[in-house]
Order: structure tokens, then C-alpha cells, then sequence
């Protein structure tokens, strides 16, 4: 069997884009690129000294670990070099990383990032992913990148998707016409096309929510949640939760199962824990273009949200189409108002 690999994908599908000149096709290339320089070291950790905390908070004032940074730096170094990215948000930077040199400043394209999602699953082996989401930049070719590049629409985005650590690396991505997934073949060190035109399930059986939140969750949550907990033959229930705690692993899982992911507001968090820049809007790219859903429980698309700041946090509703109508069905009726934080302390 002849065996597709990221770079021969990306330059065969170049064509669908008449501007194409390479340029995204270089910016992908790049992407790959450094998943494969974190692929080693996640892949080594616990031999080399890559895991447990760096001793720093980044700007979500959340731990950070080694690994966080290392991939950071690993892919700010890649997309640089790449001349083709003239800025990057990243989670794990307070502001817009934008370069001083000529070259990157004419790249056309920038790039909002969560370099290592999952961070609290790094030092017990379990999958961690990192997010990306790429943009054509609406400032001057030869500028610096500005912060209004980086505060488009979801549905801006030219290109979207994830690399999963896990069992095997994988990268998914979409530039809008569909969602294909590779492999990395460590014996050549090439991402092989191994899931082509990836389509998620209308519905599906697994829901995946952080249930030791349930105390603290919107009405409508916790009616949800009993929903999917009931016995009832027809449509599959009750239903099986299965929740990692890394967002690109459940998301993986449940895009090619079918499944629900939610991140609600929760008591003392009203706009729940998920970032819109890069987490969110990259996953609704992906979801939407393997025909689910992607929402802030409300029924707003997310990928239509304004965002207002790069860290901003968004509701996250996301997976097969029918199963985000049915729970967006018990935020209307029960309501999605989270309890007063007051009630806890
Ligand atoms: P990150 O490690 O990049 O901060 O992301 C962690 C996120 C996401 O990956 C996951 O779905 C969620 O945090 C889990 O949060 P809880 O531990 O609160 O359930
Ligand atoms: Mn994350
Ligand atoms: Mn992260």
C-alpha cells in the first residue's frame, strides 16, 4: 500500500487554494516539524529531566510545567524559521510573540497556540496534545503582527487542528475542505495519512465532562448529565463517560466515536475554563468540517464569537451534532445560570 506522507498531502492539496504560492504549505511543514522535535521528548519523558513543574506561573497564574515550555519554544523556533508566521499567541506567553527580523515580519499568516494541552497529564503518561489555529494576518505585510490579527472570528481561520501524544502521534488538521489525520511512522519519521476525510458520527454514547464539578454546574448541566445517565434502549442510554482531562485526547476519541465534550461555566468560573483563541475555535474549525457541532451551550456557534483578549474563556460545547442539540435543549429549559460561588465558600 503506497503510503501518503504530511508534506506529499499538504503540496497535493495546495492547489485548492488559488493564492497558494507554498506559503501555508510551509507553515504546516513547519507545524509537523515540531511536533516531531516534542513527539521525542514527550516520548522520552521520565528519562530525561522534561517532566514536573518549571518552578513558574504562566498568565492564567497555572503551574507550569517543563514541557509546557519546552514546546513553547519549539514551536515559536519552528514557525519563525518558517518565514511564513509573522506572530503567535500562545498559552503560555502573556502577550503576542511577534519577531523583530525581516523575514518572518512578510509572513502573511499568524498563529494562536496551546503548545501542551493536558499540562496536569504530563508526569503520569497519559495523552497530552498540543492546538493550533492559523489566520491570514489583517495588519501590513512587513509589520510587526498586531493584536487585531490575533482577534478574528473563529471562522477567520484558514487552517486548524491538533497533535495528540498518545499511543501514537498523531497530527489532525482541516484548511476548510475536510479533516484528515496522520500517523507518525517513527522509523521514518514521517506523518503517513492514516485517517482520510475524517467525518464525526450524528450521534454517539460517550459524554465527557468533569463530573467532580457537578455540585457546581448550571441546572441544565446536571439534568443533562442524569439524561445521558438513563436507561433508555432506543438511543443508546444510559450513555458512557469517559474523561481524560486532556482536551485534544477526549476531543480525539470522541471525533472518531462520536461523543459530547462540555467545559460548562461552573460556579466562580462564568465563562468555564476553555480558551476561545486556542482551544476552542481550532476544535470548532475541526468538528464543524467533520460535521458536528462546536458551541457555547447556547446555541451561539463558537466559531462566530468576537474574541475580546487572547486568554478569553468560552463554554465549550463540542462533538456529534445531535448530542449538542439535545443538551443545549436542557440549558433552555433548565436553564445555564452557574450556582453563586458564595454557596461554596
Ligand atoms: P492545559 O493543560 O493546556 O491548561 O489544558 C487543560 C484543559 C484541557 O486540556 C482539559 O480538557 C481541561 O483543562 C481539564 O480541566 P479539569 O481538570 O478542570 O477538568
Ligand atoms: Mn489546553
Ligand atoms: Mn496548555
Amino acid at each position: 500500500m503506497s503510503v501518503t506522507t504530511l508534506n506529499e498531502f499538504i503540496i497535493q492539496r495546495q492547489a485548492d487554494f488559488p493564492y497558494a504560492k507554498g506559503e501555508l504549505t510551509r507553515l504546516l511543514t513547519h507545524i509537523g516539524v515540531a511536533a516531531k522535535v516534542v513527539n521525542r521528548e514527550v516520548n522520552k519523558a521520565g528519562l530525561v529531566d522534561i517532566l514536573g513543574d518549571a518552578g513558574t506561573d504562566n498568565v492564567q497564574g497555572e503551574r507550569q510545567k517543563k514541557l509546557d515550555i519546552y514546546a513553547d519554544e519549539k514551536f515559536i523556533a519552528s514557525l519563525k524559521a518558517s518565514g511564513e508566521c509573522c506572530g503567535i499567541a500562545s498559552e503560555e506567553d502573556q502577550n503576542i510573540v511577534t519577531f523583530d527580523e525581516d523575514l518572518p515580519r512578510q509572513g502573511k499568516y499568524i498563529l494562536s497556540m496551546d503548545p501542551l494541552d493536558g499540562s496536569s497529564n504530563i508526569d503520569v503518561n497519559v495523552s497530552i496534545g498540543t492546538i493550533f489555529s492559523i489566520f491570514r494576518r489583517v495588519s501590513p505585510v512587513g509589520h510587526k503582527a498586531s493584536m487585531e490579527d490575533f482577534l478574528q472570528e473563529g471562522t477567520k481561520q484558514v487552517a486548524a487542528g491538533y497533535i495528540i501524544y498518545g499511543s501514537s502521534t498523531m497530527m489532525v488538521y482541516t484548511t476548510g475542505r475536510g479533516v484528515n489525520g496522520f500517523t507518525l511512522d517513527p522509523s521514518i519519521g514521517e506523518f503517513c495519512l492514516s485517517h482520510p476525510d475524517i467525518i464525526t458520527p450524528h450521534s454517539g454514547i460517550i459524554y465527557s465532562i468533569n463530573e467532580g464539578n457537578y455540585i457546581k454546574f448550571p441546572e441544565g448541566v446536571k439534568k443533562y448529565i442524569k439524561y445521558c445517565q438513563e436507561k433508555d434502549i432506543p438511543t443508546g442510554r444510559p450513555y458512557t463517560s469517559r474523561y481524560i482531562g486532556s482536551l485534544v485526547a477526549d476531543f480525539h476519541r470522541n471525533l472518531l466515536k462520536g461523543g459530547i465534550f462540555i467545559y460548562p461555566k461552573t460556579a466562580g468560573y462564568s465563562s468555564g475554563k476553555l480558551r476561545l483563541l486556542y482551544e476552542c475555535n481550532p476544535m470548532a474549525f475541526v468538528i464543524e468540517q467533520a460535521g458536528g457541532k462546536g458551541t457555547d451551550g447556547r446555541g451561539n456557534r463558537i466559531m462566530d464569537l468576537k474574541p475580546e483578549s487572547l486568554h478569553q474563556r468560552v463554554p465549550f460545547y463540542v462533538g456529534s451534532r445531535n448530542m449538542i442539540n439535545k443538551a443545549e435543549e436542557f440549558m433552555t429549559e433548565f436553564g445555564d445560570q452557574e450556582p453563586d460561588i458564595k454557596d461554596f465558600q
